[in-house]
């Protein structure tokens, strides 16, 4: 299995291109099962969950073809017939984003077999607010087995769904599902990450009717059948905002260009409090990074345009060497602080209290070996890494490959000590 090393103490300086949004492109090629038609998707970011993806969508009988190398590239999704609507728990249980399947499995075939993704890592995750949509919009859900067996006899009709909180993934599976539904559907409470939207923008080019797009709430009218589409995926808000993290962490110097502010939604002005400087390019946004420590910050986990779950851990990096005491408090997983005992290893002061992690600001980090336990947490290490003194040495970076493009040689190319071995 292979690790990553890092020296740290090393200044980023240059320009870092960010790839396309992990966290779009899995629902975009999911919503390609939506239609008999090709979806072409560019700007697809190479990663492990693309390729897990991308086999469940083959078994499922769609063609995924990656094309192209370099800016650009991407990935079609041509699902002319569905030759299985079951999607099994190998899958599911490896890539959350499998059980997404559900919605347009129902809404074209009017039947799925999907296994429950059970828990993970970070929290229980539970689907309820899926079935419940679901049902609402005439499903029969019999969950028996670890399986959700789902029927649409007749098809699916348009329901009223009041969503108790918001929750990104369920938004994406009802969004497909009411695409082509009978009439007009409503959602509240619904997402309004910008993956959403792009996911949205992608399936009104195929031909949905929806509004609200960006809001809470949804309103979409059925079409009977959804087109192809040419769909750009949107860039990486949780990438860049990790390579903004690193540059602040070490005192850099860098543009991380293809993105501006507004894509890091409240992460941007969390890092100004924190003593970073963020300027817009033209091409994409500068970031500097303080002269002396950071400054201790305070910040709290929301849906957006609150602060993203997914970049609590990295935030958690840059606070380890601030001047001060940050309380980071995280309030979409229960579990999503593991990260903690491996930022100790590096020298890191932070004790938890319920679902807050209070973090003491300490002068310096020391590099350790480490374990990469989840997608966000593996990131945070290689940020504590590049800040700490010596050799930091991250096992498990099978995580990171999941959700990082080409991590090491992206900040290779802007001065970092980091390398790969295979062991
Ligand atoms: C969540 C994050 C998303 C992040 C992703 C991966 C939010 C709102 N969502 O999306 O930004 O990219 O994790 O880290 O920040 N829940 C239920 N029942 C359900 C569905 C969800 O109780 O049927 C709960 C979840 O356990 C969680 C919360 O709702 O506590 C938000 O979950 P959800 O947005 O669905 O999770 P993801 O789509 O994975």
């Amino acid at each position: 299995m292979d690790e990553i090393v890092i020296e740290g103490g090393v200044p980023l300086r240059g320009e870092i291109a960010v790839s396309g949004s992990k966290n779009a492109v899995l629902p975009l090629m999911v919503a390609g099962l939506l239609t008999d038609e090709k979806l072409v998707l560019r700007g697809t970011p190479r990663l492990a969950d693309t390729r897990t993806l991308a086999k469940v969508l083959g078994e499922l009988g769609a063609a995924v073809e990656e094309f192209g190398d370099g800016p650009g590239e991407g990935v079609s999704v041509q699902a002319t017939d569905l030759v299985s609507t079951r999607a099994p728990y190998e899958w599911v249980s490896k890539m959350r984003a499998s059980f997404w399947v559900l919605g347009p499995l129902l809404a074209r075939a009017h039947q799925a077999q999907v296994s429950l993704p059970g828990g993970c890592a970070i929290g229980t995750r539970p689907v309820d607010l899926y079935l419940n949509g679901l049902e609402a919009m005439g499903a029969d859900i019999v969950v028996e087995g670890g399986y959700v067996n789902a029927t649409a006899k007749g098809g699916l009709k348009a329901a009223r769904v009041d969503f108790p909180f918001v929750s990104v993934g369920a938004t994406h599976v009802l969004m497909m599902a009411a695409c082509l539904a009978k009439g007009t559907s409503v959602i509240t409470n619904a997402a309004s990450e910008p993956e959403v939207v792009d996911v949205g923008t992608c399936l009104q080019a195929m031909g949905a009717k929806i509004d609200g797009l960006g809001t809470r709430t949804l309103t979409i009218d059925g079409v009977a059948r959804l087109s192809g589409a040419d769909h750009t995926v949107t860039r990486d808000r949780i990438e860049a905002g990790a390579f903004a993290l690193a540059v602040a962490a070490t005192h850099g110097d860098v543009t991380l260009t293809g993105i501006d502010e507004n894509l890091l939604g409240a992460l941007a002005p969390a890092m100004r409090l924190a003593g970073a400087e963020l300027s817009e390019t033209g091409t994409g946004l500068h970031v500097k990074g303080p002269r002396g420590r950071a400054i201790a910050t305070p910040v709290t986990t929301e849906p957006y345009p609150g602060f993203a779950t997914d970049l609590q851990a990295p935030f958690m990096g840059l606070m380890c060497c601030a001047d001060g005491v940050s309380r980071i408090r995280e309030t979409i997983f229960e579990n999503r602080f593991m990260h903690v005992q491996e930022l100790a290893r590096l020298g890191a002061d932070i004790s938890l209290e319920g679902d807050t992690a209070i973090v003491t600001g300490v002068e310096k980090l020391f590099g350790a070996p480490v374990m990469a336990t989840d997608l966000r947490a593996s990131v945070t290490l290689v940020i504590a890494g590049l800040m700490a003194e010596g050799q930091t040495r991250i096992a498990r970076v099978y995580h990171l490959d999941r959700g990082y493009e080409r991590i090491e040689e992206k900040l290779s190319a802007v001065g970092a000590k980091i390398w790969r071995e295979s062991q």
